[in-house]
């Protein structure tokens, strides 16, 4: 029994001790500038040509992308991003649906939320934010800045006020601390910091080192056969995979129309009609990067597919096939009946498989300055049994 008391003492004195130090260096793939900026740098900036983008060109240039935040913004965004404290009863965190070991999604066709509610469309992965330039699946927030607060306000998602989360960051003085110290300001916490903050973690997460990525730059024999074969299908003038999901990106950062099905006894979802009042996108999504898509499942806005072999099959089963009769959709041109055969998907699949890059996951925080679980423990449980 001592011994436990002693344990108990001790950790407790650990804990009282910690310094609580936000990082002063950048995270992987990123060099700390001489005023204090982490800059990306990736081989990819060595690419300059724009040729054969659309035809799934390997050493095409990358897209304009948000940097330049300070080392001590992004580890502050990181510990805000894990910490529950963000959301109205305490119990959820951004990670709870974006969770580091499901690709920043969640492993479920539409996420649980605060209030027993969901949400009603499907999380999407947070790798490579700092590429994109429209958020939702309906594009309609034009910053990541913008996007933090709809989450954090919604009531099937984090149920928080202003107010309320203001004065509980507010009133932590490890948080008063870190934000003074990530922002030059001690006239208490803002909106604006909080959601600068969260800006600067999610752009912090890069993944450009696929095995995919290093057949691009010149290791040939990073892919297999089948991946060639499946990367070549996907290129091809039959499949026009990479016209939407057009590398290094794997996606255009377009909308599309494409057609996809609702789940079973779920009224259409219009997307990005409602957000440019524009008919003639009934039905169009933001073309999703398909970077670490393995990790993703189930996949499109509604969750609907449970496995990447049937969301690759959904594009040869036929133009229009799954909307719901009577409903005009005007589909995107490039979406045909390519005819694939079902070694064709399959080699699609194992290609898709190679776009897996996780090495620069970032760490959940030990210990977080409200003192509360990072990820609680139900859905931690939850994943455990499901990776077994
Ligand atoms: C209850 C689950 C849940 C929580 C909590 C949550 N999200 Fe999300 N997130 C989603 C869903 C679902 C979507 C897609 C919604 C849509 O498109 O209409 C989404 C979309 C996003 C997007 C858009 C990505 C893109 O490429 O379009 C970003 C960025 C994001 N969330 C970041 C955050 C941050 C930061 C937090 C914490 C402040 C957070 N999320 C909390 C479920 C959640
Ligand atoms: C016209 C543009 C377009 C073309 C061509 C296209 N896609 Fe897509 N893709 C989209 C859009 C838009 C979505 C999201 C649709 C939705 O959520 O309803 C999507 C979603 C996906 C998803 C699910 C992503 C996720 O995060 O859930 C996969 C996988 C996918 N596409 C693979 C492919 C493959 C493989 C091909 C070639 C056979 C292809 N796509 C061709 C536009 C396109």
């Amino acid at each position: 029994m001592r011994w436990i008391w002693l344990f108990a003492l001790l950790a407790s004195f650990q804990l009282s001790a910690q310094e609580w130090q936000l990082r002063d260096t950048c995270p992987p793939s990123f060099l700390l500038t001489e005023d204090n900026r982490c800059e990306l740098k990736t081989l990819y900036q060595f690419y300059t040509s724009t040729q054969g983008k659309g035809l799934g060109g390997t050493q095409t240039e990358l897209p304009p992308h948000r940097d330049g935040f300070t080392p001590q913004q992004i580890d502050l965004g990181r510990h805000l991003f894990f910490d529950p404290l963000l959301s109205g009863d305490q119990q959820l965190s951004c990670a709870s649906c974006h969770l580091p070991e499901k690709g920043f999604s969640d492993g479920k066709a539409l996420s649980d939320g605060a209030n027993n509610l969901q949400t009603t469309r499907s999380s999407p992965t947070l790798w490579n934010s700092a590429f994109v330039t429209r958020f939702f699946w309906d594009a309609r927030a034009q910053s990541l800045e913008e996007q933090a607060v709809g989450p954090l306000f919604a009531e099937n998602e984090m149920d928080n006020t202003p107010e309320r989360l203001l004065a509980s960051l507010n009133q932590n003085s490890v948080y008063k601390q870190w934000f003074a110290q990530a922002f030059g300001e001690s006239n208490g916490i803002t909106l604006d910091q909080i959601a600068s903050a969260l800006t600067a973690f999610q752009t912090s997460l890069i993944s450009l080192n696929s095995r995919y990525d290093q057949y691009v730059h010149g290791n040939h024999n990073a892919l297999n056969e089948n991946e060639i074969a499946g990367m070549n299908v996907y290129r091809s003038f039959v499949a026009r995979c990479s016209e939407c999901h057009m590398p290094p990106l794997f996606t255009n950062n377009q909308i599309a129309v494409i057609g996809t099905p609702e789940p079973e006894g779920m009224p259409l979802d219009v997307g990005a009609e409602t957000t440019f009042n524009a008919p003639k996108l009934k039905g169009g999504f933001k073309v999703p990067t398909l970077r670490n898509i393995a990790k993703t499942a189930p996949y499109m806005h509604s969750g609907r597919f449970a496995t990447l072999r049937e969301a690759v099959e959904f594009y040869t089963l036929g133009r229009g096939h799954a909307v719901p009769e009577g409903v005009e959709m005007q589909i995107h041109w490039h979406i045909w009946e390519p005819n694939l055969t079902d070694e064709e998907i399959d080699r699609i699949v194992d290609f898709l498989h190679a776009l897996t890059d996780e090495t620069f996951t970032p760490a959940v925080p030990a210990v977080l300055p409200s003192g509360l679980t990072p990820i609680n423990n139900q859905q931690t449980a939850a994943i455990k049994g499901e990776n077994q």
